[in-house]
């Protein structure tokens, strides 16, 4: 039997906060521990380039978050760790692919739909304005990235279901006029908490400026969970788990057990104040051993460079198979 293989990428345009952690990089290093299991993850820095025209915040991002995924103990013996920007064959593929992908289906892809409705609310007369062709196809580019290691299951926030759905469209479209070379990719959604919520109740995301990264000193991830907008109900009222951004984040880091004593915190009316202190003091605990080895690695950036040179390595030796392959399927063949 073939081993399952699991892919996922992160963009490198911020600093890996709680929502990446538990929404992909966790589930993602869980899964890279199974036994009969292979991991491809990857730093994706070409699509950092969609939304971040600053190559210092480009850059700082994907040292940042290489050592966040190392630091967390992803083992890069054991899963494929590498920087998009350093496989080719996968841009290569893109072009290909895009030939294979009905304009259509990007129009309905939900990041450039929202782009233009906000260019119609804004009453511009463009309403693509602002919109590069970047935003516009890059659900191919992460079609490519998946199908360039034929992957099966890809963790990723709620978000970006559409973009998998688009994905196994693109691959079976391929296959069905060339013949079967890419394997349909399915999304993985972490059932309990996918998308966790940010400082002002919205998702957490670096685009809503609400985040709570995830190594800040203790005194700053205080200050920050001290921020976390509750209602007003006083200390001895009770209060409603579900739907309180405290609790959802409590519940990612915690055992059934601790969520039910929780639970029956809320409803026994524990002040704000007390649950925001528990939950920082919970989190920080979570969170010490991973951060001093972080800081370690920041301070080490050419250990950094050399992992991803050996996840490189692993990753190009496949893709160029791959390609192959598929340059001699779609006619892109040497002529004698
Ligand atoms: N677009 C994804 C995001 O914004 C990141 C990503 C790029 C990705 N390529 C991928 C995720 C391939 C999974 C598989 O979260």
């Amino acid at each position: 039997m073939s081993k399952i293989r699991t892919l996922t990428g992160i963009t490198t345009t911020g600093t890996p906060h709680l929502g990446n952690y538990v929404g992909a990089i966790r589930p993602a290093i869980d899964a890279s521990q199974v036994d009969d299991s292979q991991s491809f993850y990857f730093l994706a820095d070409y699509h950092a380039l969609i939304k971040c025209w600053d190559p210092k915040r480009v850059h700082e991002s994907s040292r940042e978050v290489a050592a966040a995924w190392l630091a967390l103990g992803l083992d890069t013996d054991q899963a494929t760790f590498y920087r998009q920007s350093d496989i080719p064959e996968i841009p290569e593929l893109c072009w290909i692919l895009t030939c294979m992908t009905a304009k259509g289906l990007m129009n309905r892809a939900h990041a450039y739909k929202g782009a233009v409705q906000e260019n119609d609310e804004t009453n511009t007369n463009d309403p693509d304005k602002g919109i590069t062709m970047g935003l516009f196809s890059y659900p191919i580019l992460m079609t490519a990235d998946i199908l360039m290691f034929n992957a099966n299951k890809v963790p990723v926030g709620k978000d970006q279901v559409q973009h998998l759905e688009m994905a196994r469209d693109i691959a079976s479209r391929f296959n069905h006029h060339y013949g079967d070379l890419f394997t349909l990719p399915e999304a993985v959604v972490e059932k309990k908490r996918a998308v966790l919520r940010g400082l002002d109740g919205r998702k957490m995301s670096k685009s809503y400026n609400n985040t709570i990264p995830l190594f800040v000193s203790d005194k700053k991830l205080r200050k920050l969970i001290m921020k976390i907008k509750t209602n007003s109900l006083e200390p001895g009222e009770p209060k409603d788990p579900d739907n309180c951004t405290l609790f959802e984040i409590w519940s990612a880091f915690a055992t059934d057990d601790e969520i039910s004593a929780k639970h029956r915190q809320y409803e026994e009316g524990a002040g704000w104040g007390q649950i925001k202190q528990e939950l920082f003091e919970h989190l920080n605990d979570h969170l010490i051993a991973p951060r001093s080895r972080y800081e370690e690695l920041l301070k080490d950036p050419a250990f950094i460079e050399q992992e991803l040179r050996k996840g490189a390595d692993k990753a190009r030796k496949e893709a160029a198979i791959r390609l192959t392959k598929v340059r001699h399927a779609i006619g892109l063949r040497p002529l004698g």
